[in-house]
């Protein structure tokens, strides 16, 4: 796992948007996993930025999501297909038939979580997964004490996440109780993992995912099983880090060729 720590959130947009930039150079047709909320707002932002300056198309990329909410409407504003419509997939050339996102709202959830699983397959799988982390250290909706094999399947959300997702809605009480996501075995198949996290709020989440125990009571901690895992985060989420030294010596010293 590498551990690269930038000044603020603006820094750390860009270094994960210079990521993605390269994947897309080297494989146009690569298949990324979006994850959604605040954290990879900055990301998007700067994709779209970029797009627009001529300098990169997506109209080869598809995408996949990795949750969901079960019971809002389609169309909802708060739904995720939504947000990554507004925030990226509206903004930029992807095809939106390549853009895809777990259906919440399916009759039957458990078929349409196996055909998402079977869909992400046949793409090929994901080459890069983008993630965020929830202050309960969730990955996806996969809350603590998710099975660290699981694969997509419907989860119900803590009162914890409930809270934090609040300010997407316009009462708590329309906070969907539950959820379709990627599991976190699903997670752990793509090719790179880019964690992403912001401000204060998450030194305590990300300290225990780098550095606490591999545990489903912090479902992020799967990373440390994954080979190719680059967690990217602001001085102010860097702050529980115990081994913070290493990490910005060893990124100092990084070589040129070892870009992730
Ligand atoms: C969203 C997702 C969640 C969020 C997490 C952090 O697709 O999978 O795991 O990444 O809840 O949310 P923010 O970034 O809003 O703090």
């Amino acid at each position: 796992m590498e551990v690269v720590i930038r000044r603020d959130a603006a820094d750390v947009a860009a270094f994960v948007a210079d990521i993605i930039e390269r994947l897309i150079s080297s494989s146009p047709a690569a298949v990324l996993g979006l994850a959604t909320g605040s954290s990879p707002l900055g990301v998007y932002g700067e994709l779209v930025r970029r797009h627009r300056s001529g300098a990169l198309s997506f109209g080869r990329v598809s995408a996949f999501l990795l949750d969901e909410y079960i019971g809002l409407p389609p169309g909802h504003p708060a739904t995720y297909r939504a947000f990554i419509e507004q925030h990226f997939s509206g903004l930029v050339d992807i095809p939106p038939d390549s853009v895809h996102v777990p259906n919440g709202a399916a009759a039957d959830v458990d078929a349409a979580c196996a055909d998402y699983e079977a869909q992400i397959r046949a793409a090929g799988g994901v080459d890069l997964q983008l993630l965020g982390i929830g202050g309960d250290g969730h990955v996806g909706f996969n809350e603590p004490t998710s099975s660290l094999a699981s694969r997509t399947r419907v989860k119900t959300l803590t009162s914890e996440t409930r809270y934090d997702n609040a300010r997407f809605f316009s009462a708590i009480d329309e906070v969907p109780h539950h959820v379709v996501t990627q599991g976190i075995g699903t997670i752990l198949e793509a090719r790179h993992l880019v964690l992403i996290a912001v401000g204060a709020a998450k030194a305590e989440p990300i300290a225990r995912a780098v550095e606490g125990p591999l545990t489903s009571m912090c479902p992020a901690s799967a990373i440390q099983l994954h080979p190719h895992a680059t967690v990217v985060v602001d001085e102010a989420a860097a702050t529980e880090l115990t081994l913070i030294d290493y990490y910005r010596a060893a990124f100092a010293a990084k070589p040129s060729w070892q870009f992730p």
